[in-house]
């Protein structure tokens, strides 16, 4: 480590992801491992942007956090424990403090992954330093065994699971998986075969129907896994979708697509339908705009379908090759089920970059 270190200024933007194989439900050993394999696409027009300045530590703080230049006392707990929980896989932590600012490109409380983006943009900007540190600038390098992008992916891990899935440009995989090469429970790993084109160029509206807080944490909902009667067979059918979507994306199979990502979203509301306590996530609307995303598709034959997260916005995938029509649907048809109107768009599939 280079002791003669006085300030380093690095800076990432990073995408949301929207899962299309869901992770719901934790291993009950390690930190932060998933119960089974999961998939999904970055939304590369949904990020967070983060700069993190390090200077030797200053009054015995570990970090001080900005949202946009404003302090933002809400946040700092969340980041105070991921960093005691990289404590020990970053040791040099202890000796300076991070000054720590960032920010997301759409609104907080919308349902969006905001701690995806948030986690995986702090982490980039920390592999990146440790490099640094480490006295070896090449992204490219390896890090205690892992490629700068898997030790960007295994930190954003521990600070929120699904993070780890935003640092790659094509589908990304995070979970032991047979499906494709390198699948680890640590980190997540890129597609490793070209995708077809019939689904290589997706688009995503998000539909805000609800733009409240959660009313069940990520925390608590995997939690809710521990004892829940269909466990098993959720993870089994978790790994079987795995295998499947995979195959389909490689060979272009749009049909089996959908209805993998479709079951996907229902199995993980059902999940939470079926716990104790029990949720019902889903909102009159999300149920409305549903039914119409499949009545449009009966009617055209067109390339779209709807995934869910944990909370009641509908996720609108469908073919970048139909753009127009997708988006005259959206505006003619499902705005009058958005609350105000509200809904975002995105590509799928762009990597983070390097913004300072
Ligand atoms: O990363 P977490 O702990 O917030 O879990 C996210 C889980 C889902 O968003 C519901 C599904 C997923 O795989 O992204």
């Amino acid at each position: 480590m280079d002791n003669n270190v006085t300030s380093i200024r690095v800076g990432y933007q990073c995408p949301s992801n929207i899962a299309l194989v869901k992770y719901w439900g934790k291993k009950n050993t390690g930190v932060q491992l998933p119960a089974n394999p999961s998939i999904s696409w970055s939304l590369g027009d949904l990020h967070a942007s983060t700069v993190i300045e390090l200077v030797p530590r200053q009054l015995g703080k570990a970090f001080v956090f900005t949202l946009a230049g404003e302090s933002k006392p809400s946040f700092e707990p969340k980041i105070e424990s991921f960093l005691g929980k990289i404590a020990h896989d970053c040791p040099w932590l202890s000796d300076y403090t991070l000054l720590i600012d960032s920010q997301n490109n759409f609104p907080h409380g919308t349902g969006i992954a905001s701690s995806a983006a948030g986690f995986g943009a702090m982490s980039l900007c920390l592999a990146h330093i440790e490099q640094l540190l480490l006295g070896d600038v090449s992204l490219n390098s390896i890090v205690n065994g892992m490629s700068f992008w898997q030790r960007s992916s295994y930190l954003s891990r521990i600070g929120s699971g699904s993070a780890c899935r935003s640092m790659f440009a094509k589908p990304a995989i995070w979970g032991e998986t047979l499906a494709v090469g390198g699948a680890s429970d640590l980190f997540a790993v890129e597609m490793d075969s070209e995708i077809h084109p019939n689904l290589s160029h997706w688009n995503d509206v998000v539909l805000i129907v609800d733009d409240g807080e959660k009313s069940v944490s990520s925390t608590a909902g995997h939690a809710l896994l521990e004892s829940h009667p269909y466990a098993e067979a959720r993870f089994g059918q978790a790994q079987k979708n795995l295998n499947q979507i995979v195959a389909a994306m490689k060979h272009g199979d749009v049909k089996s697509f959908i209805e993998i990502v479709e079951s996907e979203a229902l199995q993980l509301h059902s999940m939470m339908m079926t716990s104790i306590p029990y949720y019902v996530l889903m909102r009159p609307n999300t149920l409305a705009i549903i039914e119409e995303i499949w009545r449009f598709r009966e009617q055209t034959g067109l390339p779209i379908c709807f995934t869910l997260d944990a909370g009641a916005n509908v996720h609108m995938l469908y073919d970048g090759k139909i753009e127009e029509t997708a988006m005259n649907f959206v505006n003619n048809t499902l705005l009058p089920y958005c609350k105000n109107g509200q809904y975002l768009c995105s590509n799928t599939g762009k990597r983070p970059n390097q913004i300072v």
